[in-house]
């Protein structure tokens, strides 16, 4: 996944920028982190591993310069070291290389400049790109050394290079985000949008198989076409987030601020029915010629799964769900005219991507339900329509959870002839009136939660999908295990896992029937000794070691009411175990690797 970032400026004074767009990047991978700085001609490298603070402090003792490349790992060639550490340096230390993506065959390259006399100090791939732009600047001027070592390249990469002497930042894509923002005193480019808002909110997103170099008083792309580079002209899309939504403000970590967000999140899209209701008649009109299929990865997943749930009780539409990661082996029967909606907050995450490519060669059409503006997705679609959460930068994705699901709704809704504004309203209403019970709640479950192995979540229709995400939320924040599950399927094997004190969480149906069946569930645990934690409706009165009544009474609706207090219950076991719920072990926040 990896962050990078880039500042090229008229005068000295990058560094600081630097470091402050670098954090910004810091959800993306946080093992390692580096800076390279372009001062007197001259480029000096400070990285280590650790987070950024750790290896480049407060700045002390750190020279500056007119321009600068930084860096935050998440290691994929290569263990955790300060050697496999980005920047890295070519023999002479005359070109420095970022780099965010996997290389093929970079063994081969490795072994034929080692051939030619390079030494190389490190184990990843990145390092062969510093070490033959190097090796092409023997006959070549820097321009044409920085592309004759990218037509080399076979792999995904999003990379950014500098050269001693040259006042300029090298960029090229391929199936890695790298996005330009452009300045008045100067011009920026980072893996993502969020990384430079403070300096600026016009940006270029450059497409796969683009190459650009960036002074401080212009920005030239090309690209390459039958082999040839041909320029390309770009306009700059201006973005309008603000950068205060990237301060946590006074919350203590940017999951619990992005959980508290949600109200207002899910108010703001049903004030905006009228702009999902033109997606929701363009999805309709598609569905005339071919069959749905939804994609997606991980917590967009879960939303999917709740809007294939959706699109049928309300609006009658079949669909099929598929995991993005998967839909290469699964989808041998998406043919040309059929519909794939993609889901994903980032719009980077590669395997999304990987399943919209394929089925574009189908001939399939592609449409999408993004969080980011100008994401590599909205890019591949047909269509694509915004969830309007605004950055999110906890790893473990809450607001744009329900922001999805709430989008889904919506989508199904008027497709129906419904007008969902007012009950989403309503929703928004009750959580905004509920944080402090949720919060209360969240403390007493994550005491009980603190000292266990498993924990188990249970859901019937469509929160079985709330019971895979609650599950998912705990384990991947607190390193409880923990396991989601349809509630009568649990009696099918996983019964067996139950023992005394075993915590099963049961999302209680709004719906009677649907309820009743409920209760058969919890009382088969409850009899096995498992300690029970109810969210449940408002006079439900069902049994519970711990019980939360939510006031909600549209079934439809009740994943939003409860996937709340299930990020609360996630977030506060975390803290409770002193994990950092922001920076989860092993994880990043955007996936750009397959
Ligand atoms: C879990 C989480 C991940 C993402 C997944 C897909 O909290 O955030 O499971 O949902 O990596 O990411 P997007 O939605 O960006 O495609």
């Amino acid at each position: 996944m990896c962050g990078i970032v880039g500042i090229v400026r008229r005068r000295v004074g990058v560094a600081r920028d630097l470091v402050k767009s670098l954090k910004k990047l810091e959800y993306r991978g946080y093992d390692s982190a580096g800076i390279a700085l372009l001062s007197n001609g001259k480029i000096e490298v400070i990285k280590g591993v650790g987070t950024i603070d750790k290896v480049v402090g407060n700045l002390e003792g750190i020279g500056d310069g007119y321009a600068g490349i930084g860096h935050t790992r998440w290691a994929t060639h290569g263990g955790v070291s300060p050697e496999n550490a980005h920047p890295h340096l070519s023999c002479h230390g005359e070109v420095a290389v970022v780099h965010n993506g996997t290389l093929d065959d970079f063994e081969e390259m490795r072994s034929e400049l080692m051939e030619k006399g390079h030494e190389l100090k490190s184990e990843t791939d990145t390092e062969v790109v510093a070490h033959l732009i190097e090796e092409n600047l023997k006959d070549r001027d820097p321009f044409n050394a920085f592309v004759e070592a990218i037509r080399r390249l076979r792999g995904s990469y999003a990379i950014v290079s500098m050269m001693a002497g040259e006042r300029a930042l090298f960029l090229a894509r391929n199936k890695s985000p790298l996005v330009i923002g452009l300045g008045d005193d100067g011009n920026y480019c980072a893996s993502d949008v969020a990384a430079l808002l403070h300096l600026t909110r016009r940006f270029i997103f450059l497409e796969d198989g683009e190459i650009a170099v960036l002074t401080p008083s212009k920005v030239e792309i090309w690209r390459f076409a039958d082999g040839r580079l041909e320029r390309v002209d770009r306009k700059a899309d201006v973005i309008d987030w603000s950068p205060q939504l990237l301060d946590r403000g006074s919350f203590e970590h940017f999951m619990l601020k992005e959980i508290y967000e949600q109200p207002h999140v899910l108010k703001k899209i049903a004030e905006s029915v009228d702009y999902y209701r033109k997606f929701s008649t363009k999805l309709d009109r598609m569905l005339e010629d071919g069959s749905l299929t939804i994609v997606a990865a991980g917590t967009s997943y879960h939303a999917g799964l709740i809007g294939k749930f959706l699109l049928s009780k309300l609006a009658g539409v079949r669909s099929e769900v598929l995991i993005a990661s998967e839909f290469p082996e699964w989808s041998s029967h998406i043919k040309e005219g059929d519909v794939i909606l993609a889901i994903s907050q980032s719009g980077e995450t590669a395997d999304v991507l990987e399943a919209v490519r394929m089925a574009r060669t189908k001939g399939a059409r592609v449409i999408s339900i993004v969080n980011v503006p100008g994401s590599t997705l909205t890019r591949m679609s047909d269509e694509s329509v915004f969830i309007q959460a605004g950055p999110e930068v906890g790893v473990a994705a809450t607001k744009t959870f329900t922001a999805q699901v709430a989008v889904l709704y919506v989508i199904s809704s008027v497709m129906s002839g419904g007008n969902p504004s007012r009950e989403l309203l309503k929703i928004s209403d009750m959580l905004y009136g509920s944080m402090e019970t949720f919060e209360h709640f969240a403390r007493e479950v994550s005491d009980l939660f603190k000292e266990k192995e498993h924990v188990f979540f249970l859901g019937r229709g469509i929160n079985y999908p709330t019971a895979l995400e609650g599950a998912l939320k705990l384990k991947e924040i607190s390193y409880i295990h923990a396991e989601g599950y349809p509630a009568g399927e649990y009696k099918h094997g996983p019964l067996a896992l139950i023992e005394r004190g075993t915590p099963t969480v049961m999302l209680v149906p709004i719906d009677e029937n649907l309820r009743r069946k409920a209760l058969y569930n919890l009382m088969e645990v409850r009899s096995r000794g498992a300690l029970t934690v109810t969210l449940q409706p408002e006079g439900a009165d069902m049994p519970g070691d711990e019980s939360l009544e939510v006031a909600c009474t549209e079934e439809l609706l009740s994943p939003l009411a409860y996937a709340v207090p299930l990020q609360l219950m996630a977030y506060r076991t975390a803290v409770l175990l002193g994990r950092n719920p922001d920076k989860p072990r092993n994880l990043a926040k955007s996936v750009t690797v397959e």
